[in-house]
């Protein structure tokens, strides 16, 4: 019955939409599909759809696109967080995949879109040519985004829905199955890739996509960033004023690209000229709705929404963290005022001139411009074309793709002599054209004034935003805190009592899957035999620097809250901004970035910390101006350094072990030689010594470089740096990492030994791993991380039955800035130093020896997960106090 009563509806239901076009009279009823690189503003454009009436805006998928300001794992999660947070866990979510672009220009099934269309090759590695624009860091880079300023974290609720290697839907997967469906609007606030891919392989599919709603672009824009005041006092140089773009990274260069279209033109391109309407709200429209300081005060008072006020706190925090005091000139509502224009213009039915609230619309002619004059030079830039017999997929010889492609943002081809300072490159410019090439869009010229005009928003869009994000239908279910009654902030730290503590040591991570195992042993380690001051990250390897948010949760689930975490500098030493020389080497997708950046899925796991990384910032330590709470801010690896060394008993050292890229170390040493006269030695996980030509490295990505180990390629210079800076070093190179590196070993090692939560999570991490690797080519290297565990239990230094055996040998490092050479290291009797080399261990002592400290109740967990967390937050406080004290009980037993 039930099921027929079901079968019937569905019927309607069809009936409604597939009679679409014949059917004035029908309600409205839209399927969407947003498509969103997961920058703040994307997600103000996100909110601002899920309030609309679904049953006239029906927000269906969204697709990521990880080419641009965000990493995937990080955007995919705070997305799924968003959605559940809405009540609104029907939404599918696509981000990533494997499929790869052969040399022949076939494109295989679910392109990830990590890598603009004409850099995607075999792999989800590979350079930065235009990603090189965006930022890395904070102040609004990609650190930022990631952790949404540090917001996310402490305000969206975590659901059941989490990125999971191989389980996690595809853009491409996402992308098919939702406009197979039926007739759809696509909403584009990012980077092209994934749109473009679609449509190349799925020709047939076009007809399902209505319309194309775009931001992006510069018409006949006039950049009002970096103008100078007509009454400045000092003197004044324009910078990016009364261009079109807006790269604020490169317009000496490329003076008329816009972020979004810069990502890939040539996907940009593959959109416009699909022969789809499009609507594009290009710089033109979005430079005439600057956020305005009455639009904050505004907002400031209208927060009745868990989401009205997870986008102020988010807006209001990237103006007190921005760079300079141009912020009111400089930030706009893009991609929110895109949502906007869109669902007004589909209110009324797609009207023919595209009449709507918020903006003035007309239509022009455009291409978006994918190479630059003179067509048909063969210069090395343009991967399409040169040495190639045939151009990729059958370009023309000499058309408008076979000219010059920027190769990175300071392009010298773009630069002119004896010019005004601007460069004359056109990548990605939405360019007024007539002709073959023209393109007819209906594009967005200027938001309109409030008609309201004794309201202090000037413009209609502000006054509609906040009324629909403050609308109480269809609102958030909760925030982070409030979704549960017993909710409570605790930091763990222990109490050790009269323990003698044993040796100062400093670990120094790049946040790879081995790193935090080894971070795991070393809080086993008894604090009697090492005493854990402080953690370095150098987010120059494996993970992004948002990353270290699971570093505070491993830290809070072993009641180490007490522990500093400095975050080291995101570029690697001697490199120039937005440079990818070696990082490029890790992939985005699987077994890399996006791994990485969710602990292969089971960062989520842990319980979650109240530590966690912020924008916050404070003009005592340079910042432009104090945030609200500067007291929150996330220290910097030299600052913790610095703490750790002044805080040292007089005839104390500090041991260092590094299991990443040596950027941070080697910038300890560059800050002040003193420095390091607090290091009594360092034990360095990494470095190859070859000892013959089929001894090969591990840069896999790049075969021209056979011997490099990872973490001396990633960083070369510093590794240089480090090597020949006199300090005691004891090294844990690939080698020695390969005999130990057996994940059915350790794996058999670790059921054998107690289940202490520590245990559970370390063999659910490294069964995937090892899962992951037996099944699946593109994980083929997991056994790297199970080697970087090593370090820790040398440098720990306390079991007989391991038989090190160690050599002292002269090595050198390469770095020359040649990929192919730089980080291997080669033995040389007069100029290499002498550095301790671990050349062997007992294999078998050593996975029983892992697994019995790990397994140890000593200096054990004190809370084992986030599920664990949800209970106690369930239940009233003196019950909790009953668990909390059994745990702390088992904690304190170790004292004695
Ligand atoms: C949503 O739209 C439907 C169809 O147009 C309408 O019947 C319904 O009343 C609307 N709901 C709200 C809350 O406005
Ligand atoms: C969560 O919501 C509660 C109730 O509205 C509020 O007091 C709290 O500040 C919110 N949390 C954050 C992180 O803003
Ligand atoms: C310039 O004028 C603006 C407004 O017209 C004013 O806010 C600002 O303080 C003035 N600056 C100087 C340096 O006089
Ligand atoms: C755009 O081009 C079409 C022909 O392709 C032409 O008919 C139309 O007038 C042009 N529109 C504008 C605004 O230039
Ligand atoms: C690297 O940096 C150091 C110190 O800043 C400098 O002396 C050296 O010349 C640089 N090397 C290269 C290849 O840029
Ligand atoms: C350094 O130590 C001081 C005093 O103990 C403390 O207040 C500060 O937070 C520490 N800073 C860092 C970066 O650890
Ligand atoms: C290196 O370590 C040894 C013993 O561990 C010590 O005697 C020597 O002074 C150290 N050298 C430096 C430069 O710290
Ligand atoms: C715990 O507190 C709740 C109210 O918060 C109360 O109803 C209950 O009786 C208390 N239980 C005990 C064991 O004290």
């Amino acid at each position: 019955m039930l099921f027929r009563k079901r079968l019937l509806w569905s019927l309607v239901l069809f009936g409604l939409l597939g009679g679409a076009d014949f059917c004035s009279a029908k309600p409205l009823h839209r399927r969407i599909l947003l498509d969103t690189d997961a920058d703040a503003d994307d997600l103000f454009a996100l909110f601002y759809l899920l309030k609309q009436n679904q049953s006239e805006f029906h927000l269906q998928a969204v697709t990521i696109t990880p080419n641009s300001w965000n990493d995937a794992g990080h955007a995919v999660n705070q997305v799924y967080d968003i959605l559940y947070m809405m009540g609104r866990d029907d939404v599918s979510v696509g981000v990533g995949g494997e499929g790869t672009i052969l040399s022949d220009g076939t494109i295989l099934p679910n392109v990830g879109g990590y890598l603009p269309i004409i850099d995607q090759g075999e792999s989800t590695a590979g350079p930065c040519r235009y990603r090189q624009s965006v930022p890395v860091g904070g102040s609004g880079g990609k650190l930022d985004v990631a952790a949404n300023y540090g917001i996310r974290r402490g305000f969206l609720p975590q659901g059941n829905r989490k990125y999971s290697p191989l389980r996690q839907p595809t853009a491409q997967e996402v992308l098919i199955d939702t406009i197979s469906k039926g007739p759809i609007t696509i909403f584009m606030i990012g980077t092209h890739t994934n749109i473009g891919i679609f449509l190349m392989t799925n020709p047939h599919l076009k007809k399902n996509i209505e319309h194309i709603y775009v931001v992006g672009g510069g018409v006949r824009s006039k950049n009002p960033t970096g103008c100078c005041p007509k009454n400045a006092s000092s003197p004044c140089k324009p910078s990016q004023c009364g261009d079109h773009g807006n790269l604020f990274t490169a317009y000496t260069y490329n003076p008329n690209a816009e972020f979004n279209m810069f990502q890939d033109p040539f996907a940009a391109y593959q959109v416009f000229h699909s022969g789809i309407p499009i609507t594009l709200v290009p710089l033109d429209a979005t430079n005439t709705i600057p956020v305005t300081e009455n639009f904050l005060i505004e907002w400031e008072k209208r927060q009745q929404t868990y989401e009205s006020q997870y986008c102020f706190q988010t807006l209001k925090l990237v103006r007190d963290t921005w760079f300079d005091d141009q912020f009111y000139t400089s930030y706009f509502m893009w991609d929110s005022f895109t949502s906007g224009v869109a669902v007004s213009i589909m209110r009324n039915l797609h009207s023919h001139n595209g009449e709507n609230e918020f903006a003035e619309m007309e239509y022009i002619n455009i291409t978006i411009v994918t190479s630059n004059k003179p067509y048909g030079v063969s210069d090395g830039s343009n991967p399409f074309f040169d040495g190639r017999l045939t151009p990729k997929f059958y370009l023309q010889k000499n058309g408008v793709h076979s000219g010059h492609v920027m190769t990175g943002i300071k392009d010298p081809f773009c630069l002119v002599e004896n010019g005004n300072g601007k460069g004359k490159c056109e990548d990605g410019y939405t360019k007024e054209v007539t002709g073959a090439e023209a393109v007819r869009v209906l594009l967005a010229t200027k938001a309109k004034p409030n008609k309201d005009i004794s309201s202090p928003l000037d413009r209609e869009y502000f006054k509609n935003f906040l009324d629909v994000l403050n609308l109480p239908q269809g609102t958030g279910r909760f925030n982070f805190s409030t979704e549960y009654p017993y909710y409570k902030e605790v930091e763990y730290k222990p109490d050790f009592g009269k323990r003698k503590l044993g040796k100062p040591v400093v670990f120094d991570m790049d946040m790879s899957a081995g790193d935090f195992v080894a971070l795991i042993y070393l809080l086993k380690v008894p604090v009697e035999v090492m005493n854990l001051k402080g953690i370095l990250v150098s987010p120059t390897g494996w993970a992004n620097a948002a990353t270290i948010d699971i570093i505070y949760d491993v830290l809070h689930m072993m009641g180490r809250d007490d522990i500093p975490v400095g975050l080291g500098d995101v570029y690697a030493v001697n490199q120039s901004y937005g440079d990818c020389r070696y990082t490029k080497a890790i992939p985005n997708g699987d077994g890399g970035f996006i791994d990485s950046d969710t602990l292969y899925g089971l960062g989520r796991n842990l319980p979650r910390s109240p530590r966690r990384y912020t924008a916050h910032n404070s003009v005592k330590y340079g910042a432009p101006r104090n945030t609200d709470h500067p007291e929150l801010r996330q220290p910097l690896a030299l600052e913790v350094w610095n703490n750790i060394s002044d805080s040292l008993d007089p005839q104390s050292k500090i041991t260092i072990l590094t299991n990443g890229p040596l950027t941070t170390l080697a910038n300890i040493i560059l800050s002040e030689e003193k420095s390091t006269s607090v290091i009594q030695n360092i034990y360095i996980v990494g470095g190859h010594i070859s000892y013959d030509d089929m001894d090969h490295g591990n840069v896999f990505i790049i075969p021209s470089n056979k011997y490099a180990e990872l973490n001396m390629f990633l960083d070369p210079f510093a590794a240089k740096k480090v090597f020949n800076s006199g300090l005691n070093i004891t090294l844990i190179p690939l080698g020695v990492q390969r005999q130990v590196n057996s994940f059915r070993k350790i794996l058999e090692s670790l059921q054998l030994t107690k289940k202490t939560p520590e245990a559970v999570f370390t063999y659910r991490l490294l069964s995937r791993l090892h899962h992951l690797q037996h099944k699946y080519p593109r994980y083929h290297h997991m056994d790297i991380f199970l080697g970087e565990i090593l370090g820790t239990i040398i440098a720990a230094g306390d079991d007989p039955h391991l038989h090190p055996f160690f050599q002292v040998k002269p090595i050198k490092v390469i770095a020359m800035g040649d990929e192919s050479k730089d980080g291997q290291i080669v033995i040389d009797k007069k100029q290499g130093k002498l550095v301790k080399i671990l050349e062997s261990v007992n294999p078998r002592e050593y996975y029983d020896y892992f697994a019995k400290l790990i397994g140890d109740k000593s200096q054990s967990a004190v809370i084992g997960s986030f599920d664990e967390q949800k209970i106690i937050w369930s239940t009233p406080s003196n019950k909790t106090r009953v668990i909390k004290k059994g745990k702390s009980i088992i904690f304190s037993n170790n004292s004695n």
